[in-house]
């Protein structure tokens, strides 16, 4: 598995001290940080004054050796404020364990229109190589847990399905080309396809569409073994399905070229460096 990560910007060399030793290399294991899924705003507050490795904006990386892995972590966002504090509870000493330099990234969305989350992740990957650029993008629901510290979370050569086994669907795929719930892919690879489309309001089909879009680039999807790819899914009302998804999906299969990053238009209303992560507040 190792051999297929790829390693952060080429020409990166730690200037002092060397290269991390990561999980794979040293069979750590996710003893002590169990997942509590009630995280209170005082519980989360005492985390975060503990938490002397986190700078502002709720990057982090490794201090006393250089990681191979730069990631910035995009997460769409509305009204979900438990599931976001369990979110970051976790993956942030998840990541730690893993020795990753990263940066998490919430996206989230004005209540005006439906949500749109294809579109709040392309608005997060251009705000984000403006300030804080990365080669490699980890597009991440906030409802989901990793619960593998061996799904090291960087990218691969193709783009990575990292949630394929949930426990929500008994740890099986529901369809082959399922492609939501957390993704990797390069930066490259992101701007090639021309990112997410934009045109999905409401729940469903961004996804689906992202994976018409790799597959027509032909660059490939890798998925790791369901015993890495293991996620929990937080528990939720589930949303209405937008029942136009099917008739977008169709017609994006002649436009997706020409629809996505290269059309992308929003206002940004605010940006915030938060303890623990970076906020972003848009209009779409
Ligand atoms: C939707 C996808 C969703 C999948 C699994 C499909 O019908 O179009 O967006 O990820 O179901 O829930």
């Amino acid at each position: 598995m190792p051999n297929h990560l790829l390693l952060r910007e080429s020409g990166s060399q730690p200037i002092n001290g060397n290269f991390c030793f990561h999980l794979y290399e040293r069979q750590l294991s996710l003893e002590g940080i169990e997942l509590n899924v009630n995280i209170s705003d005082v519980v989360l507050k005492t985390f975060t004054n503990s938490s002397k490795n986190i700078t502002i904006g709720g990057a982090s990386k490794p201090v006393d050796c250089f990681s191979k892995y730069r990631v910035n972590i995009v997460v769409p966002y509305r009204r979900r404020p438990e599931q976001l504090r369990v979110f970051l509870h976790y993956l942030h000493r998840y990541l730690q364990l893993q020795e990753i330099d990263y940066r998490i990234i919430v996206v989230e969305q004005s209540p005006e229109m439906h949500f749109n989350r294809g579109k709040l992740f392309n608005v997060g990957f251009v705000e984000s190589q403006k300030r804080f650029p990365s080669d490699c993008y980890i597009f991440h629901d906030v409802d989901l847990i990793p619960l593998s510290l061996n799904n090291i979370y960087a990218c691969t050569k193709m783009p990575r399905h990292l949630s394929s086994a949930v426990d929500t669907f008994d740890y099986e795929l529901p369809y082959c080309g399922i492609f939501g719930g957390a993704v990797a892919i390069t930066s490259q690879h992101f701007q090639s396809i021309n990112g997410f489309s934009n045109l999905f309001y409401g729940w469903g089909g961004e996804d689906d569409d992202l994976y018409f879009r790799v597959s027509q680039a032909e660059l490939g999807v890798v998925r790791f073994e369901k015993n890495v790819a293991k996620y929990k899914m937080l528990r939720h009302e589930k949303e209405v399905p937008n029942p136009n998804r099917f008739v977008t999906m169709k017609k994006n299969k002649i436009i997706h070229a020409v629809e996505g990053l290269n059309n992308l238009n929003y206002t940004m209303l605010s940006y915030e460096l938060k303890s623990l992560y970076t906020l972003m507040r848009v209009h779409l």
